[in-house]
């Protein structure tokens, strides 16, 4: 069976799935996307990813190219073709196709969409109970983070710098200090008296989907979770820091740049998040997890 992406209203075989070069995503980064993981035969958060995607094609004033509703049966399909059972579920949602300029076309184009999916068997059991390690670079992207816009030029640098220390993820850091989020996922700190701190989703930061869903987790269990920015300084003297986003949950770190995090080993609230965010997904019904 080969697998199949969605490309501007045709179904192909991925290797066929094409976009044009004038296409204003190649040409200008000018798009959104989403990344909704699907979790043994159901999307999880999906109305959530979905408000997000709309939230950013109306701050880029990019129109919807169809209503949600027949954008998830595209989504549906691709992943009923794909027989997708756990993975990923991405979309991208372009401008559209026009001769370069850098003003928006006429708004006759219609925007391109794309669906890909991808089978993977999860975020790494081993890496959380080993715990993963984390690098630090300024934060150099551009002030609308709040949009999930396809302009991960700098998130892909910090990416690299993580990749090259055989790190999990990049902190980025304001030129004061602070921690706004990491490169693809959102950044959390425990302080010595277990309160759980994470920055604000102002407007420095992508207001992750996972991020919500464990703040409510962590009210619901009794810990005390502030939404306030933390600074390095005090990252490294927490006693646990650790990450949150589609593709990691809840991600214990234990390291950060060549300095260990505490002990240098999971902590217990990150663990306890990470299970309590695993029995969530395993318990979201398959019956209204589509519903928007
Ligand atoms: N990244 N912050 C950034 C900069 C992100 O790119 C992401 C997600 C998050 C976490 O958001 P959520 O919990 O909604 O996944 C935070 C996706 C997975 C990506 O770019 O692949």
């Amino acid at each position: 069976m080969s697998h199949i992406s969605y490309v501007n209203g045709r179904y192909l075989p991925h290797a066929a799935a094409n976009v044009h070069i004038e296409d204003r995503g190649y040409q200008f980064a000018d798009g959104v996307y989403e990344v909704i993981c699907y979790w043994k035969g159901k999307p999880i958060d999906y109305k959530g990813h979905i408000q997000r995607l709309e939230r950013s094609l109306s701050e880029l004033q990019i129109r919807q190219p169809c209503t949600m509703q027949a954008l998830t049966v595209i989504v549906r399909e691709v992943v009923a073709r794909n027989r997708l059972t756990t993975g990923h579920i991405y979309m991208q949602i372009n401008r559209g196709v026009a001769n370069r300029a850098h003003y928006f076309p006429k708004p006759s184009v219609k925007p391109s969409v794309v669906v890909v999916t991808k089978p993977v068997a999860g975020p790494s059991d081993a890496v959380a109970e080993k715990g993963g390690k984390v690098v630090t670079a300024p934060d150099i992207r551009w002030e609308r983070v709040d949009i999930k816009s396809v302009s991960l030029l700098p998130n892909c640098l910090a990416k690299q710098l993580a990749q090259e220390a055989k790190a999990f993820e990049t902190f980025l850091h304001l030129p004061d200090g602070t921690v706004t989020e990491a490169s693809a996922s959102n950044a959390w700190m425990v302080t010595p008296d277990k309160t759980i701190v994470t920055h604000p989703a102002d407007g420095a930061i992508l207001s992750g989907i996972t991020r919500a869903t464990v703040i409510k987790l962590a009210r619901e269990a009794g810990y005390k979770v502030e939404e306030r920015a933390f600074t390095l300084t005090e990252a490294f003297a927490a006693k646990e820091l650790f990450v949150t986003g589609t593709t990691s949950f809840v991600m214990p770190i234990v390291q950060m740049n060549d300095r260990m995090i505490a002990n240098g080993s999971p902590g217990t609230v990150a663990l306890d998040l990470r299970a309590r965010y695993r029995s969530y997904v395993d318990t979201v019904d398959p019956a209204t997890a589509w519903d928007l």
